[in-house]
């Protein structure tokens, strides 16, 4: 069974711009699926219109079997939406949000009550539930968005950037949460800056660019495809003379920094032995790019967010 096919899905925007070039996607049922790109890469616009916020150009859209143009009413009903943007009434109370919502999706007020109650303190915004939005700290609006996807009990949950200005305490009790959802079968889909969250989260991933799907694959053989890990050195001494390590990519920075890509197979171990065998003292070495961001470099030949 599939949550999400999408084929040959295509977007161009009133003013001529194609976000879409016809992707193919598939999200199997009970998936974690991650959705990565640059900005501007295409994701909300491709959410948008899974989500019928956004009107596609041409191409189809199957929601848990449904076809968005002929059985609207049940694929609507499949998916819920945590927007990449707030956007719930800020005058209105924690509560009363989450009941309107369920009431959009025709949930009977009896039930709803009852599902609001449980969302509210699944996410823990129970004690919080008679307070205007308004007046709820950045994490618990976060947290809002999600209680409110999920009041109407979709199958397939689609979060655009879910953890984007979220403190790193929440967005750890945000992942926990997230994953006993999907343990639980419900099949989700994000979007994220964190590609950290995307390889801890996701089993499966496509890296969009340029309005197109260029990889669509498991997250473990994406890893595999790996060839550098890149770092930062600071070097003890100012070093003008930058050695030729055979399989190493030395690059100066500035008078004491220099980024270095290692390659997998060979690891830090015989660079720090020829740097040794020169004179060359590193006081301190950092991660550059996480592994996702160094495969996108190695993939698109640019640093991810950054332009063609
Ligand atoms: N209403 C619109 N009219 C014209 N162009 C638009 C419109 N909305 C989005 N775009 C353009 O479509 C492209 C894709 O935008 P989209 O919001 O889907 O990207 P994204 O991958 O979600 O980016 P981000 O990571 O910044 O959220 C961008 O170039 C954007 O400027
Ligand atoms: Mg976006």
């Amino acid at each position: 069974m599939t949550a999400l096919r999408l084929h040959r899905l295509r977007k161009i925007y009133d003013n001529g711009f194609e976000a879409l070039k016809g992707i193919d996607l598939e999200v199997a049922e009970g998936d974690f699926f991650a959705l990565l790109g640059p900005n501007g890469a295409g994701k909300s616009t491709t959410i948008g219109i899974v989500t019928s916020l956004v009107k596609k150009t041409s191409g189809k859209v199957e929601i848990c079997g449904y076809d968005l143009d002929r059985q609207w009413e049940q694929a609507k009903r499949c998916v819920g939406l945590v927007p990449q943007e707030i956007n719930f009434n800020q005058f209105e109370k924690v509560g009363q949000i989450v009941l309107n919502q369920a009431g959009y999706y025709g949930v009977p007020r009896r039930v709803a009550r009852r599902r609001m109650e449980r969302v509210l303190k699944q996410l823990e915004l129970w004690d919080r539930r008679d307070q205007v939005s308004r007046r709820l700290s950045g994490g618990m609006k976060r947290r809002l968005m999600i209680a409110r996807a999920l009041v109407h009990s979709p199958r397939l949950l689609i979060l655009d950037e879910p953890t984007a200005g979220v403190d790193i305490e929440i967005r750890h009790s945000m992942w926990d949460f997230l994953r006993e959802l999907n343990r639980q079968g419900t099949t989700i889909i994000l979007t994220t800056h964190y590609l950290e969250e995307a390889e801890q989260l996701c089993r499966n991933v496509a890296i969009i660019d340029h309005g197109e799907i260029i990889e669509a694959t498991s997250m473990s053989r994406l890893l595999d495809q790996l060839e550098f890990n890149s770092y930062f050195l600071d070097l003890r001494r100012e070093t003008r003379v930058v050695p030729d390590v055979p399989g190493y990519r030395i690059e100066v920075l500035d008078r004491t920094t220099w980024a270095v890509a290692v390659p997998r197979r060979l690891g830090l171990n015989p660079l720090f032995q020829a740097l040794d065998e020169r004179g060359i003292e590193i006081v301190d070495i950092r991660q550059r790019r996480n592994r996702l961001e160094q495969l996108f470099l190695q993939r698109v030949g640019r640093p991810m967010g950054e332009a063609a």
